[in-house]
């Protein structure tokens, strides 16, 4: 039954309201269906990942194709942001207290999967014991980019470029691409993320107690694989 496979009776119950606002709603469900795909993303990078290091490009590559199909409707979803108005974000923002989706652990954990372990977010104090325990692990354990680097030391590749080039089924190129595709991906997410950010709060800080704009504007660079990226522009 369609009902009991979803366990849409336990779904449709987290949406306890934060607020008696018109926004309340809106906001929960923006935020939960992030972190659902967020769940989803980690278990597909974490394929991604050990299919790499096994050597099996091809499964890889077609996981890297669905992460980057969700982050491309992440960032569609952070458009319906613009139907919050500022003076309503401003009446929903006393309810939120320091709360903010820059607590995210699925968030970090996305980071250190791929490649961006920053151990300053390793013992915050918002985060709960298990989100702290899961977080130790994914900074411990191999990332996307370690399983990528072991593929080409494994394979002897000394120059990535001509590697490319002399690969007869493509295989290679559809994984860098695959690869460089994610990166794109949390990218163009951050950018959409701080436009919309930026109209609601301005200048004001954070919730979750950062600068704000500025801390958001310092993320941008972030990026896992910047040179695969310069080597599929020369191709
Ligand atoms: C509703 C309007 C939103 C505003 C005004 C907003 C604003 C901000 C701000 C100012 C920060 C900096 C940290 C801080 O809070 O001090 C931040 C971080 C963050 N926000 Fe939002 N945000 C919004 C919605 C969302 C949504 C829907 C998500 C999805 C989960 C999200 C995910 C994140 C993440 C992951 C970070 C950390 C980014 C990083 O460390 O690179 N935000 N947000």
């Amino acid at each position: 039954m369609y009902s009991r496979t979803l366990r849409l009776e336990v779904l449709l119950d987290l949406q306890g309201e934060i607020a008696s606002s018109g926004d309340d709603l809106f906001f929960i469900v923006l935020h939960q269906t992030h972190e659902l795909w967020f769940k989803s993303l980690l278990y597909e990078l974490e394929r991604a990942r050990d299919h790499i290091a096994a050597g099996a490009l091809d499964p890889a590559a077609h996981e890297l194709r669905r992460v980057r199909a969700i982050e491309r409707l992440l960032t569609e979803q952070l458009l319906s942001m613009l139907t919050l108005t500022v003076d309503g974000f401003a009446a929903l923002r006393p309810y939120l207290g320091t709360s903010s989706a820059f607590q995210s652990a699925q968030f970090r954990e996305i980071e250190f999967l791929s490649g961006l372990k920053d151990s300053r977010y390793l013992n915050v104090k918002w985060f709960s014991t298990a989100e702290r325990r899961r977080l130790q692990r994914r900074y411990d354990e191999p990332s996307l980019r370690d399983s990528f680097d072991g593929l080409l030391a494994r394979k002897g590749v000394a120059d990535l470029f001509d590697a490319i080039k002399c690969d007869p089924d493509g295989e290679l190129r559809s994984l860098v691409e695959g690869l460089v595709a994610h990166d794109e991906g949390l990218r163009e997410w951050r950018v959409r993320h701080m436009e919309m950010a930026r109209r609601l709060i301005g200048d004001s800080s954070g919730t979750g107690g950062t600068s704000g704009l500025p801390y958001l504007r310092s993320r941008q660079g972030s990026a896992v694989f910047p040179d695969l990226r310069a080597i599929l522009d020369r191709l």
